[in-house]
């Protein structure tokens, strides 16, 4: 659907508008008593979410592209059914083709002056066939509000089990790389993915970035938290029904070389996500359904 028919059938007047950008993409506008987001139909991709007075949370890079079947930099992308390159089939999208097809808006909600959720949904005819012959519908509901809430639903329509990967894959603005440290994360193992992805014990109480990190840790717990001396607040990530947590920054030389990055920006960002990879893959019986959702809230002046 086309920004006009979305504005006709779902749009709010001072609250939600649909936009069509430059290159032909629909994005939808959130504006709640100065709480803003904002939320591209293809991926279902979340590039905004900011609070009266604060910072950003999210960070999209001024240098990321919005073009039709292009992955956005920056915001929360959705990974599924595969994180990372596709195990058998090279030519495949890494990440799979969830962030780069075109979403259902099915549905939008609102409560109170500052509360909307927006609920989108992609089925197996949409994107990604030749690579994925499983029949499935995602529905994943965003609520904009103090907090930002987010939840994806797979239903396997198949009459056999399914195994899939997928990952909220947060991009969080931050003060400077080298100036937080994510808690809640310790005791657990994880995938180094720049050492030949041999596993490590997470030992230190604190993971920090001084490298180019890009690990994944398995059977995390509930709650994690970014906090950014450089800013002085902290952003607190619940999840539940997603069993891993991904930590990634480039750093300089990868961080700079790519395109839609770029330096310094890279310094700005780190993706803390919610997931299930590797290890931690859904294996869903004949007919079955599974969720997995993730709460992101600021504590500032800390
Ligand atoms: C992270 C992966 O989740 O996403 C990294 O662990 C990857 O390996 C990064 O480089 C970005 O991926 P992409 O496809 O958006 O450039």
């Amino acid at each position: 659907m086309r920004a006009k028919e979305l504005t006709a059938e779902f749009g709010i007047a001072g609250v939600l508008d649909f936009i069509e950008t430059e290159h032909g993409l629909v994005k939808a506008a959130i504006s709640l008593g100065g709480i803003a987001g904002e939320l591209y139909l293809q991926g279902a991709q979340v590039t905004a979410w900011r609070l009266p007075g604060e910072r950003p949370v999210l960070f999209t890079s001024p240098k990321a592209v919005f073009v039709p079947g292009k992955a956005i930099r920056g915001g929360i992308p959705i990974v599924f059914p595969w994180f990372g390159p596709h195990r058998h089939a090279p030519t495949a999208p890494q990440h799979g083709f969830a962030r780069t097809a075109p979403w259902h808006l099915d549905g939008v909600e609102t409560a109170g002056a500052e509360r909307l959720t927006l609920t989108l949904s992609l089925g197996n005819g949409d994107a990604g066939r030749q690579f994925w012959p499983e029949p499935f519908r995602a529905i994943y509901s965003v609520t904009f509000a103090r907090a930002l809430s987010l939840r994806l639903t797979v239903q396997n329509r198949a009459t056999h089990p399914i195994t899939f990967e997928e990952a909220l894959h947060c991009y969080f603005a931050i003060s400077d790389v080298t100036s937080v440290a994510i808690s809640g994360l310790a005791g657990t193992t994880y995938v180094d993915k720049i050492q030949a992805s041999r596993r490590k014990p997470q030992t230190a109480a604190l993971v920090t970035v001084g490298a180019e990190t890009d690990r994944v840790y398995l059977d995390t717990p509930t709650r994690c938290v970014i906090e950014d001396r450089g800013w002085r607040r902290r952003v607190v990530i619940k999840k539940n029904g997603a069993a891993s947590t991904v930590v990634w920054n480039p750093w300089a030389e990868k961080g700079a070389a790519m395109a839609d990055l770029g330096d310094p920006a890279w310094r700005g960002m780190v993706c803390v996500e919610t997931g299930n990879i590797a290890d931690d893959e859904v294996r869903l019986a004949a007919r079955g359904e599974h969720q997995m959702s993730t709460v992101i809230s600021v504590d500032a002046g800390t």
